[in-house]
């Protein structure tokens, strides 16, 4: 059973807890709006790569105490994954990061594609969800790329339902994209991929922070996220349908156990940064039960957290978004409309005027907002809107630790520099 929410959001606590907001540049505060790129990890986490270090540096399966420790650690880490996911420990496979996560996994599924074989991606997507697609067309696999709605930059769905046929193998689709912030429907997709006999992969790496991810119910086949993007340190973790990671078959070393999730994490891993993942999902369970003293277990902790912060981010978003609709000269890619938020997260990227977007973010930076310019490896995205050539789009990201004073600096910055 749910908790209920008793608290409002404590955002001098969420604060507190993230050391680096405190920041100074050029006399004023940093105002972190560059969160889709990473987001910054509160105290939590720091201590437990410490922590690590100080009590449990050793190579995993020794018949020796610090050994043992970080094989205890690795088990709890992977089980609050599990929690994160809402799948089992041994369905969690951490890595570098989700886009040598993907290559590899990508190879692995490629082992069995015959030529002809169809693989969907889209123009939505990061390219760390396209290129190692697209790296099977040496094995004779077809892309087949789905298109978007320009004008609201949401995925052409009757362009997918034609893309996904008989010959479909694997549907590769991005849960939020982190230029527009459209959030896609991906229960609904995964049911089409299901149903014409394809697997579905989803990258959750942009969706991460903005809202409670469950395996279960998006029935996906694969899964993966950066703990970088939501509070941890910069590492990528996959989830696999169990039967999934035992079939296929990964590149590995032969001493290596065959047993799951081991055969997939091939070589030694960052075990200090393992033991952050896990510090980033408690700290979001803590905040979690912080705003509903009721919950039980850390998923429900997490649930009850990503209620709270998703409250709060689309408080800041909306203003955000009205104030900039109503500046001169901006314009806003993505969905605007306020009774469509619930398909988007608080990802906004817009260009004012002609002004190269690398002038603004440089212009904000001086004044310590952080802001991201460019196509953020949206490549496919950055060409369709025709802006690639033109220097990219700015994007803010606002996340749970942002303030309505933050937007307010944005704004009046903003308007400074238009001013100019
Ligand atoms: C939506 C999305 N997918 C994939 C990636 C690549 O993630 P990683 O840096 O962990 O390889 C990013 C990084 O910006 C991203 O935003």
């Amino acid at each position: 059973m749910q908790g209920t929410e008793t608290k409002p959001f404590d955002i001098a606590w969420v604060r507190e807890q993230f050391p680096s907001l405190k920041l100074q540049v050029n006399g004023q505060t940093a105002a972190f709006l560059d969160g889709p790129a990473g987001t910054q990890v509160p105290k939590q986490v720091t201590d437990a790569i410490q922590n690590y270090f100080l009590r449990a540096n050793a190579n995993t399966c020794g018949a020796f105490e610090t050994s043992r420790r970080n094989d205890m650690m690795i088990a709890s880490a992977r089980a609050a994954m599990a929690d994160f996911f809402n799948c089992v420990p041994d369905e969690v496979v951490f890595g570098q990061n989700m886009t040598t996560i993907t290559f590899a996994l990508a190879r692995a599924i490629g082992r069995e594609l015959k030529p002809g074989d169809e693989i969907v991606v889209t123009t939505l997507d990061h390219d760390a969800n396209v290129a190692p697609w697209r790296a099977l067309e040496e094995k004779g696999a077809v892309i087949r790329p789905v298109d978007i709605l320009e004008e609201d930059c949401t995925l052409d769905m009757e362009d997918l339902k034609r893309k996904i046929t008989a010959k479909t193998k694997l549907v590769a689709l991005g849960y939020a994209s982190n230029m527009v912030g459209t959030i896609n429907p991906i229960a609904e997709i995964t049911k089409l991929a299901h149903a014409a006999g394809a697997l579905m992969f989803v990258d959750a790496v942009h969706f991460a922070p903005h809202g409670l991810i469950d395996v279960k119910e998006l029935d996906c086949d694969f899964l993966v996220c950066s703990p970088y993007k939501f509070f941890g340190p910069h590492m990528g973790t996959l989830y696999g349908k169990r039967e999934h990671l035992l079939r296929f078959k990964p590149y590995k070393v032969r001493p290596a156990p065959e047993t799951l999730p081991d055969r997939w994490e091939t070589g030694t891993q960052v075990q200090e940064l393992i033991a952050g993942i896990a510090a980033a999902v408690d700290y979001l369970a803590e905040l979690g039960r912080r705003c509903d003293s009721g919950v039980k277990g850390r998923r429900e902790a997490l649930r009850a957290a990503y209620r709270a912060t998703h409250r709060h981010e689309m408080e800041l978003f909306v203003r955000l978004v009205q104030e900039l609709q109503e500046t001169r000269g901006v314009r806003i890619f993505g969905i605007t409309d306020p009774q469509r938020f619930e398909e988007r997260c608080s990802t906004l990227s817009f260009r004012l005027g002609n002004h190269n977007p690398t002038e603004i973010a440089t212009f904000l930076g001086e004044r310590g907002i952080f802001t991201w310019d460019g196509n953020f490896y949206a490549l496919n995205l950055s060409e369709r809107l025709e802006v690639e050539q033109k220097g990219g789009v700015l994007r803010v990201g606002l996340v749970h630790y942002n303030t309505a004073g933050e937007v307010d600096r944005l704004l009046a910055a903003l308007r400074e520099f238009a001013a100019r």
